[in-house]
């Protein structure tokens, strides 16, 4: 009902709203300045060496964000797997293997596939959900998810600094939300396909604005890793294919710029998501820029999707769509 999704227009825009009040209290569910506390084993995560992350959709973007986090601070190696394709990967699995299924609903009909596949075959299963009481749930070895106490700690000498980078996410997501993104939805709204790149974490990033753009907007998205442009996809640019750069100024900073000056030369226009440092480097090579405060390698891919779900948001609604009823979409998959 309209009550429900008050004061917004849409519940997506309602949802989008949320996150800084979700991530908010995740963290503080979870973590204190002391420990990490999951409803997991200990000694699971303390012998884990590698680790397989499963998902459908933007919970595998959200898996692909987490290998970056999980390979530098916990060097932990990741390996992704789509979930519709884990099966075909033929691997050979043992006890030692781990899995972590992502899955929102945890109901995804590809998700709880891969999941028995993997259980089948011995492999120790955990999955993160954040529905309580779901499928995923009840064949899983372990869960991820609120409540219970066991205590896992990860290392001491990085962890006050990863506290206090947490700490500020919520902030950071909620100073996300004032993002002014009308300017750059007047402008993709005219185009009928766009390129959607980025470089360490916010090739997830990229990957998941592109997905959230062709889902409510019919726009033909592509999202790829801004060093594989050169690969192939710079042969689609032109006046008529806009490039947007998800390029903050970190240390991925200079190889974006170069992407970027490719695809200005190629006359392609530049829409660039970067805070105030790279908007001052990037002015003149962009038609629009999507200025995002300054924040932490943990804040940044969750400031840039938000700032991506309200472009896509924007551009559905200016072209007279349903952002809560996208055409041939599910909330929930229930069918392989
Ligand atoms: C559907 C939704 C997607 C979602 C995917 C995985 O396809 O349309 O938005 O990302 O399922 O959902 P899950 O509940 O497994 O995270």
């Amino acid at each position: 009902t309209n009550t429900d999704k008050a004061p917004y227009d849409h519940f997506m825009l309602k949802e989008i709203h949320e996150q800084p009040g979700v991530i908010r209290n995740t963290i503080n569910q979870f973590i204190s300045c002391e420990s990490v506390e999951f409803a997991c084993d200990a000694n699971l995560f303390k012998s884990l060496t590698h680790l397989t992350i499963v998902g459908s959709g933007s919970s595998y973007m959200a898996g692909l964000i987490a290998k970056y986090w999980l390979e530098s601070i916990a060097n932990i190696r990741v390996l992704l797997s789509i979930a519709s394709e884990f099966r075909y990967h033929r691997m050979q699995i043992s006890e030692n293997d781990v899995f972590l299924f992502i899955s929102q609903s945890g109901e995804t009909a590809d998700t709880l596939a891969a999941l028995r596949h993997a259980k089948r075959q011995n492999g120790t299963v955990i999955s993160l959900t954040n529905v309580p009481r779901n499928s995923m749930e009840n064949i899983s070895d372990i869960a991820l998810k609120i409540s219970q106490d066991r205590k896992c700690v990860v290392a001491q000498s990085t962890y006050k600094q990863l506290f206090e980078a947490l700490q500020c996410m919520a902030q950071h997501a909620s100073e996300a939300l004032v993002t002014s993104i009308e300017p750059v939805a007047d402008l993709i709204l005219h185009y009928n396909r766009v390129i959607i790149m980025g470089r360490g974490t916010c090739y997830g990033v990229a990957l998941e604005a592109a997905l959230k753009i062709r889902e409510l907007s019919y726009i033909h998205t592509i999202g790829i890793a801004s060093g594989e442009l050169k690969h192939g996809s710079i042969a689609l640019v032109d006046e008529s294919l806009p490039v947007v750069a998800i390029a903050p100024y970190n240390e991925t900073f200079t190889k974006n710029l170069v992407s970027i000056q490719e695809v200005s030369a190629r006359k392609g226009m530049v829409v660039a998501f970067t805070d105030g440092k790279g908007a001052r480097k990037l002015k003149h090579l962009c038609k629009a820029i999507v200025e995002l405060p300054e924040t932490n390698a943990f804040s940044l891919p969750i400031v840039y999707t938000i700032a991506a779900q309200l472009l896509a948001y924007r551009i559905a609604v200016k072209k007279g769509l349903d952002a809560d009823q996208p055409r041939n979409l599910a909330k929930s998959v229930t069918v392989e």
